[in-house]
C-alpha cells in the first residue's frame, strides 16, 4: 500500500469547461470553486493530511485583467461560503506562493482564514497563490546564501535546502493529479515532485469528482513506487 500523505492538484480546465458549456471564463472558475470544496472535504475523509492546489500560478497575471480580478476575488468567494464548514471538519488553511503581488484585500480574506483555522489538526489545505516553482527555488537559494554569509549555515544538500522552501512544514507530495489532459508540469511544485507519481486526467477541473478521486487513488495504489532504485520485479 503507497501512503497517500500529501496530495497535489492542477486544477485544469476550467476556460474549457465553460466554453463548453457557452458560459464567461469566470463561471468555469465559479464552478471549480464549488469543486475544490468538495474534494477538500472528501480528501479529509480519506485521510490524507495534505491537500496543496494550484489556484494561481506566477505566470497567470499574463490574462485579462477582468479574469485576474475574478480570480483574486475567489478566496473571498471560497471562505465567505465555506469556512464554517472547514473548521467543522478540522482542515487548516495554509498558502504557499509570493504574497507580495496579492492584492491586499485578497491576502487579508486568506491570512483571515489561515488565522481561523490555525488550529486544526485534519486536513491541510494549502493554497499555492502567485506561486511558481522556480521563484520557490531562486527565493530558497538567495536565503540560503544569506544565512551562509551571516554564518548560520554551511551544510547545504538536498535535505537542508527543503528548509528553505515554502513547503518546509509538509510531508512530501506523493501523487499529482493534473486534470484537463496537458501533460505538463507548469512550474509547479518542481522541487518537491521528484519522486512524486503523476496521473492526468481528460476530465476538466469543474467536472472533476469524488469517484474520480478514488479511481485516481486506485491507480496510484497500483504503482509500484522505487525512489530512483531499480525495480527488481522487472525483468532487465
Ligand atoms: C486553470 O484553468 C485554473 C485556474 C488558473 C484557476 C484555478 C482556481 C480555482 C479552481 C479556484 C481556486 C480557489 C480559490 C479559493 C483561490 P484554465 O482557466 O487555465 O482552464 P483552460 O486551460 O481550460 O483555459
Amino acid at each position: 500500500m503507497n501512503t497517500l500523505n500529501h496530495l497535489a492538484i492542477i486544477m485544469d480546465g476550467n476556460g474549457r469547461w465553460a466554453k463548453l458549456n457557452r458560459l464567461p471564463r469566470t463561471a468555469g472558475h465559479y464552478k471549480g470553486v464549488e469543486v475544490l470544496r468538495s474534494i477538500t472535504i472528501y480528501a479529509n475523509s480519506l485521510g490524507i493530511k495534505c491537500l496543496t492546489v494550484y489556484a494561481f500560478s506566477t505566470e497567470n497575471w499574463k490574462r485579462s485583467e477582468d479574469e485576474v480580478n475574478y480570480i483574486m476575488s475567489l478566496p473571498k468567494i471560497f471562505f465567505a461560503s465555506y469556512i464554517k464548514e472547514l473548521m467543522e471538519n478540522n482542515v487548516r488553511v495554509m498558502i504557499i506562493g509570493d504574497r507580495d503581488r496579492i492584492p491586499a484585500e485578497t491576502m487579508k480574506v486568506i491570512d483571515d482564514a489561515i488565522d481561523t483555522t490555525k488550529n486544526n489538526t485534519g486536513l491541510i489545505l494549502n493554497f499555492a497563490f502567485n506561486y511558481g516553482g522556480r521563484d520557490e527555488i531562486v527565493q530558497a537559494a538567495k536565503a540560503f546564501a544569506m544565512d551562509y554569509a551571516q554564518g548560520i549555515r554551511n551544510d547545504l544538500n538536498e535535505e537542508t535546502f527543503k528548509e528553505y522552501l515554502y513547503t518546509r512544514d509538509l510531508p512530501e507530495v506523493d501523487l499529482l493529479i493534473r486534470t484537463g489532459s496537458e501533460m505538463r508540469v507548469s512550474n509547479f511544485l518542481l522541487y518537491q515532485i521528484a519522486y512524486s507519481e503523476f496521473i492526468v486526467t481528460d476530465t476538466l477541473w469543474p467536472d472533476f469528482s469524488n469517484d474520480e478521486l478514488d479511481r485516481c487513488i486506485e491507480e496510484y495504489q497500483k504503482r509500484k513506487r522505487n525512489f530512483g532504485g531499480r525495480d527488481e520485479t522487472k525483468n532487465h
